[in-house]
């Protein structure tokens, strides 16, 4: 097979004068391999902090209740996933955050940019849409559809564990006792060895209770801190006018 990297033929070593020293392919390796365990699709890859735009948050509309334009508070919280990001990188027991917000507001992309930012500088970050991975750990028990790749305690294990996990559409969906169950576990495990999680939701904070349960959300909002992203039309819609222009 000819060899994949034209500087060290995958050895991983280069010549500087006498001394070998490790090929930049091995880095670029190490953060391929990152990227494909992060669970990342392909899409969401594209959306980092730096093309995060803030022209889909309006500046004259407000929330009411705080006072706040859209566009400051998406500025807000766009500002708190940076802060994060350079957080987590000196201390990974940093507080995570709670992305709530109408569809198409913006909150995934906000959550991928921070996993983009953060895979990229090496760490290992899981994200988990949770619709998903109900229905991968309730196919585990389901031997005809089971591939034996993983079990469920594998997928739960590496979601309570990973340093950084992302739930993706903690949303207002509805969730048996056994669903809560899975979620509750998750959650309170990260609590307890304070790892930090980054959910997305379409629910409000003063609602998660009604969907997830009292004690998953108190211990939700003891982790992380609230934005709530507010737009007057969904941004999938503007894109969709933007692409017909
Ligand atoms: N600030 C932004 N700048 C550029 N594109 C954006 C921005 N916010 C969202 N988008 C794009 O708009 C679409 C919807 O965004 P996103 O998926 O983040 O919404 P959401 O709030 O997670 O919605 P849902 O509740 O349906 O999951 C995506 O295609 C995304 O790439
Ligand atoms: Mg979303
Ligand atoms: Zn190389």
């Amino acid at each position: 097979m000819k060899p994949v990297c034209e500087f060290c033929g995958d050895s991983g070593l280069i010549l500087k004068g006498e001394v070998a020293v490790p090929c930049g392919c091995i880095r670029q390796k190490a953060m391929t391999k990152l990227f494909k365990a992060s669970g990342l699709p392909r899409k969401l890859l594209d959306c980092t902090l730096s093309s995060f735009d803030f022209k889909y948050y309006a500046r004259n509309c407000l929330d009411i209740e705080k006072g706040v334009s859209y566009y400051e508070i998406a500025k807000l919280s766009f500002q708190a996933a940076r802060n994060f990001v350079s957080k987590f990188m000196q201390d990974p027991n940093a507080d995570g955050l709670l992305l709530s917000g109408p569809v198409g507001s913006g909150k995934t992309f906000l959550a991928c940019g921070i996993a983009n930012a953060l895979l990229k500088k090496g760490k290992v970050v899981l994200f988990i849409v949770v619709p998903d991975l109900l229905d991968q750990i309730r196919s585990t028990y389901d031997t005809a559809r089971n591939n034996s790749d993983y079990t469920e305690y594998d997928l739960v294990d590496t979601a309570r564990k990973v340093p950084l996990l992302i739930l993706d559409d903690l949303g207002a969906h509805n969730y048996t006792e056994w669903s809560r169950n899975k979620i509750f576990s998750i959650i309170n495990y990260r609590l307890n060895h304070c790892l930090p999680i980054i959910v997305t939701t379409n629910i409000t904070p003063e609602d998660l209770d009604e969907y997830l349960g009292e004690r998953t959300t108190s211990r939700l909002l003891e982790m992380c801190r609230p934005y709530r992203l507010l737009v007057d039309m969904d941004i999938r819609a503007i894109q969709r006018k933007e692409k017909d222009q």
